[in-house]
């Protein structure tokens, strides 16, 4: 038994906000944001839409796809490091919307890795024989957790959200092959949103400090970027057997298209192999791969048969990669 994707769409808001948006307001540049990053736009949700909301769209358009009833969906996987609520989960107001209430469901919070995490869990379940039909979905609202103010952070991010319906198959030619994950919590600090748990008691101060909006060291998360998504993907690879060449297309973590060009050049592949769109979204964290995914998808880019490597970096640290036959 193994597991295929057997529908896949993605939903973008629509309001755009180009480099001039941030030109306008804050000490930054269209050139200073395309040549560092490779972003020109992104998608912000209006304040009334929320992250369940876009895991919803996406998903009809999944389902659709997939050609199933929705009430053959098994398990609910939400991926998103901007939920609505702490609880209830995300994946299960997304169940609620569906309507498909009483389908068991959770959020899995591994930051921009999440869509591969998710995806690792559903193969797992189906594999194990626990489930035949599970909806994996990244989610992001990051305009809601972002600094406005904060040049470094705010011009990176985007909102949207993608949605993958995995499904069981007896068929050995297709679907997951296989997948490594890893993640290192004492890098934790350098990717952080402080005050939406726990740890930090809700007071003026955080308002104050802004302990209530995402902070990065960019360039540290660059550089360990670059090098654990080089040394995962090769690590799939070789348990695999298989070698980059014999990959049709790399579906990256859409952050930088400087992270992307060197890991392509780690992992010897070239860039016309690679799916990138970020100029469009930016970095919509969980949502990134799916809706690169789905836009390759309906370029016609991807076709049946093709050999795909996904791989991504992000908060926890987390990073992971996953091959898979479309
Ligand atoms: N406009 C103009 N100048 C800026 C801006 C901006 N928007 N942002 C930062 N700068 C300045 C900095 O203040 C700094 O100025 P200084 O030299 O006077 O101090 C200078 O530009 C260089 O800053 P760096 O941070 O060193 O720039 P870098 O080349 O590293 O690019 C960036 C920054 C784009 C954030 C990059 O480091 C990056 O992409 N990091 C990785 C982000 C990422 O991949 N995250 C992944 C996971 S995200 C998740 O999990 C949610």
């Amino acid at each position: 038994m193994r597991s295929y994707i057997r529908g896949l769409s993605y939903y973008v808001p629509e309001e755009t906000l180009t480099n001039q948006f941030f030109e306008e307001y804050l000490d930054t540049s269209d050139e200073w944001i395309t040549q560092r990053t490779g972003i020109k736009e992104r998608r912000r949700a209006s304040k009334d839409v929320l992250t369940s909301d876009l895991a919803l769209y996406a998903s009809q358009k999944a389902i659709e796809k997939a050609g199933i009833d929705k009430k053959e969906i098994e398990l609910i996987i939400c991926a998103t490091a901007t939920p609505d609520h702490l609880f209830p989960s995300t994946a299960c107001i997304l169940g609620n919307k569906l309507g498909i209430n009483g389908t068991p469901a959770f959020d899995l919070a591994a930051g921009c890795t999440g869509f591969i995490y998710g995806l690792s869990v559903a193969d797992s379940f189906i594999r194990a024989g626990a489930y035949r039909t599970v909806l994996v979905v990244g989610a992001e609202e990051l305009f809601k957790i972002m600094d406005m103010e904060d040049r470094t952070t705010c011009v990176l991010f985007g909102d949207g959200a993608g949605a993958a319906v995995v499904c069981a198959t007896e068929d050995e030619d297709r679907g997951i092959l296989g997948f490594k994950l890893h993640a290192d919590g004492a890098y934790g600090d350098l990717l952080i949103l402080p005050a939406r748990g726990v740890a930090v008691e809700l007071n003026e101060r955080v308002l104050e400090e802004k302990l209530h909006f995402a902070r990065m060291k960019g360039n540290e998360v660059f550089k360990m970027a670059v090098r654990e998504m080089g040394n995962v993907a090769m690590e799939v690879l070789e348990e695999l057997g298989l070698s980059p060449d014999d990959i049709d297309w790399v579906v990256p973590h859409q952050a930088n298209i400087r992270i992307i060009q060197a890991l392509a050049k780690r992992i010897n592949v070239p860039m016309e192999k690679v799916v990138v769109n970020l100029q469009k979204y930016g970095n919509t964290s969980a949502a990134s791969i799916p809706i690169a995914l789905g836009e390759a998808l309906e370029e016609g880019r991807i076709k049946e048969g093709d050999l795909l490597l996904l791989v991504a970096f992000g908060a926890g640290f987390t990073w992971g990669a996953m091959v898979l036959k479309w």
